[in-house]
C-alpha cells in the first residue's frame, strides 16, 4: 500500500529558490500564455532571481507554496506595491499546480491561505486569468473572486496577443 505525504502550505524561504524555479518554468511550458514571463528569461535570471522574488520588496511581499511531504507542488505568489495610492492593493500573481495534485484541495487551501494573508494585508487583491483558461476561471469564481474587466492584449507569446480577465476580491465590501 502507498501512502500519500500529507499536505503543508506555507510560505517559502530562500532556501526554497531552486525548486521554485524548476515548478515556475515547469508552468511556463506546459501553458506559456498564462504567465507574464517567458520560461527562458526565467531559467535565463537563474535562482537569484527567485531568492529576490521569496524575500519581495517590502515586508508583505510572499510566495506561498504547497509541499506533497518535502516536494514543493504548487506555487502562488503576493505582490504589494510600495507607493503610497497604491499599497492598499496587491496582486496574486505566478498560480501554479502540478498536474498530479489538480483537481483535489491543494489548489483552494494554497489561494486561501493567500487571501487570509491578503485580508490582513489589503483592501483589495487583484489579479489576471488569461481569456480562455476555463479551469482557473471556474476555480476563482468557486472561491469568490469576481471580475473587473478585460486588459486588452495583455500577454505577447510568440507573435500571439492573448487578452487576460482582471481577478477582483473586494475585503471592503459589505459581503466580504
Ligand atoms: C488553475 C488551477 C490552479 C486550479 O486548480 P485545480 O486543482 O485544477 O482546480 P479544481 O479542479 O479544484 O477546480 C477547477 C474547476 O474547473 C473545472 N474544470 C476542470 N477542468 C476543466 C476544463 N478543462 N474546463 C473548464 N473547467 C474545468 C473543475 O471541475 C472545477 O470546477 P468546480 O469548481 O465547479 O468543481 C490549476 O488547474 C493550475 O495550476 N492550472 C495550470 C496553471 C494555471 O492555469 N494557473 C492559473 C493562472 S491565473
Amino acid at each position: 500500500m502507498t501512502t500519500v505525504a500529507p499536505l503543508a502550505i506555507r510560505q517559502l524561504v530562500e532556501a526554497d529558490a531552486p525548486a521554485f524555479l524548476a515548478l515556475r518554468v515547469a508552468g511556463i511550458l506546459e501553458n506559456p500564455s498564462y504567465f507574464g514571463s517567458p520560461a527562458a528569461e526565467e531559467e535565463a535570471a537563474g535562482v537569484a532571481l527567485f531568492e529576490s522574488r521569496i524575500r519581495g520588496s517590502q515586508e508583505a511581499d510572499a510566495v506561498f507554496g504547497a509541499f506533497r511531504g518535502d516536494a514543493l507542488v504548487a506555487i502562488a505568489g503576493f505582490f504589494r506595491p510600495a507607493s503610497g495610492t497604491m499599497k492598499h492593493r496587491a496582486t496574486l500573481w505566478g498560480v501554479y499546480v502540478a498536474p498530479e495534485e489538480r483537481g483535489g484541495d491543494t489548489a483552494e487551501r494554497l489561494i486561501r491561505r493567500v487571501i487570509d494573508h491578503a485580508r490582513e494585508h489589503v483592501d483589495v487583491l487583484t489579479g489576471h486569468v488569461t481569456v480562455g483558461n476555463a479551469r482557473a476561471r471556474r476555480f476563482y469564481v468557486r472561491l469568490g473572486f469576481g471580475f473587473s474587466g478585460v486588459e486588452h492584449k495583455n500577454l505577447k507569446v510568440d507573435g500571439r496577443h492573448y487578452d487576460q480577465e482582471i481577478l477582483v476580491m473586494d475585503f471592503t465590501a459589505p459581503s466580504a
